[in-house]
């Protein structure tokens, strides 16, 4: 059933490291992938698959959105290469969508990803404040350079009980990061006020990175006031708040998630959704902040530099999603109805099947963890998620044609391509595996 993805796989891994252009997606079962459109996938062997996955979220518009993919191909057709020297008009157009859509975004600078974006939210915070430190989550995910790259899903045995206040050893995701690489971050649990505290109180911190939900974990969503307290210690402290909207960014509303909660960040970084799977990052924020990559005193310039910033087919591809969502504003509606009837449907499901679970959920993006409440923080879900169950329920789903990612805790997507009718197949889909795994014991 799947022997042309075995054979795809079989010689990718000549010369490809595991076959894998990243590590993430070296998952159980391989599968090689071969198109996509709306809502669906299909493999190398033609099965058809109702994607969830969405490559970690990206695709808010469903799958080579046809308004999209023409923006890309007028803009290739209009001998809009990458001039790489001087400005191009197209960059200004979406650095207008940027400022006008988003409430805290006065100016806005392009990078590929999201990695180099939060890179750079991080050094222009330290130009910014003149101090060092960082504070990010445990839990959280912020791109796979050095500082960041650390303390996801630890395992408790390495990262030991949660403490609060206080903070976390840092825990790198990657050989070849250098020891103390980690002797300026602090991480502390999500929803801990106390812990952001203590730090600020003991060290120069420079910034506060944080995606305002946690994504890389499910769908962790903030208590009530506590965005709204790390705002205030950063006016207190004098430390910069970063909001990592490259999950949140675009997908649960057009103002990220700050312009539904209402706090407003000094720095903002996007990717993914903001150009519907084409390859863009973006950082923006205050303008004094931000004009640091144009200070004219050399010792105070932020560097930004790279050779396919903004380049002209992901710009054309943002342009077109952004005018895209700002025309359809009932497209948020549809998503936050399909939300919903997969949170109630799921829930309904479970219960059925006997099936301890909590569905957490902002808007389009989902996950059950299989606990008896939604979690509040990476320690909630290590102690009480059923780890091994998520995953048989994940292959279970993927060998009936629901794609989830097929690792614990991984967020759903659903995208505007998604019907009604997806959903309720979905379901009945979910249905059918819990019984089957169930007689299986
Ligand atoms: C919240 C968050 N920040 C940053 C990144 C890094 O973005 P990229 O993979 O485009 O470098 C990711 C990627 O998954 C993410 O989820």
């Amino acid at each position: 059933m799947r022997e042309q993805s075995r054979a795809v796989f079989e010689r990718n891994r000549r010369y490809i490291p595991g076959g894998v252009v990243s590590l993430n997606r070296k998952v159980q079962p391989e599968i090689a992938f071969v198109r996509a459109k709306g809502s669906r996938l299909w493999d190398a062997d033609g099965n058809e698959y109702i994607d969830y996955h969405a490559a970690f979220a990206p695709f808010l518009l469903g799958h080579n959105d046809p308004e999209v993919n023409d923006a890309v191909v007028r803009a290739l057709a209009a001998d809009q290469s990458l001039m790489g020297t001087g400005a191009t008009p197209w960059e200004g157009r979406l650095s207008e969508l940027i400022v006008e859509s988003v409430p805290s975004v006065e100016k806005v600078q392009f990078t590929n990803t999201g990695s180099e974006a939060t890179y750079h939210a991080i050094r222009l915070s330290r130009a910014f404040t003149g101090k060092s430190d960082i504070i990010v989550m445990q839990g959280g995910y912020n791109g796979w350079h050095n500082e960041v790259a650390c303390n996801v899903m630890t395992p408790l045995e390495a990262v030991g009980p949660r403490v609060s206040p206080g903070e976390y050893d840092y825990h790198p995701l990657s050989a070849g990061v250098p020891a103390d690489a980690g002797a300026k971050v602090h991480i502390v649990n999500f929803n801990d006020l106390d812990s952001i505290a203590y730090v600020l109180d003991r060290h120069p911190v420079a910034c506060i990175l944080l995606e305002p939900i946690l994504q890389n974990v499910g769908v962790v969503r903030p208590r009530p006031g506590y965005l709204q307290g790390i705002r205030e210690f950063c006016a207190r402290y004098g430390a910069v708040l970063a909001f990592d909207e490259v999950k949140t960014g675009f997908r649960h509303a057009l103002g990220g998630y700050q312009g539904l909660c209402g706090v407003m960040p000094d720095l903002s970084v996007f990717g993914k959704a903001l150009a519907n799977g084409y390859p863009i990052g973006a950082i923006g924020g205050r303008a004094d902040i931000m004009d640091l990559f144009d200070d004219p005193d050399p010792s105070r310039r932020v560097l930004i530099a790279g050779t396919y910033n903004a380049h002209p087919a992901p710009v054309a591809a943002a342009i077109a999603t952004l005018e895209k969502l700002k025309a359809d504003p009932g497209i948020y509606s549809r998503l936050e109805a399909m939300g919903q009837q997969m949170e109630s449907g799921l829930q309904a499901v479970f219960a059925e099947a006997g099936v301890e679970a909590a569905v957490a959920r902002q808007s389009s993006a989902f996950c059950a963890y299989f606990m008896d409440h939604a979690p509040r923080d990476w320690h909630d879900i290590a102690r009480h998620h059923d780890f091994k169950f998520d995953i048989k329920y994940r292959q279970a789903l993927i060998s009936q044609g629901v794609y989830h990612f097929p690792l614990p805790t991984k967020q759903g997507s659903i995208s505007a391509a998604h019907t009604e009718e997806d959903i309720t197949q979905t379901l009945g889909i979910t249905r059918k595996i819990l019984r089957e795994m169930k007689k299986a014991g």
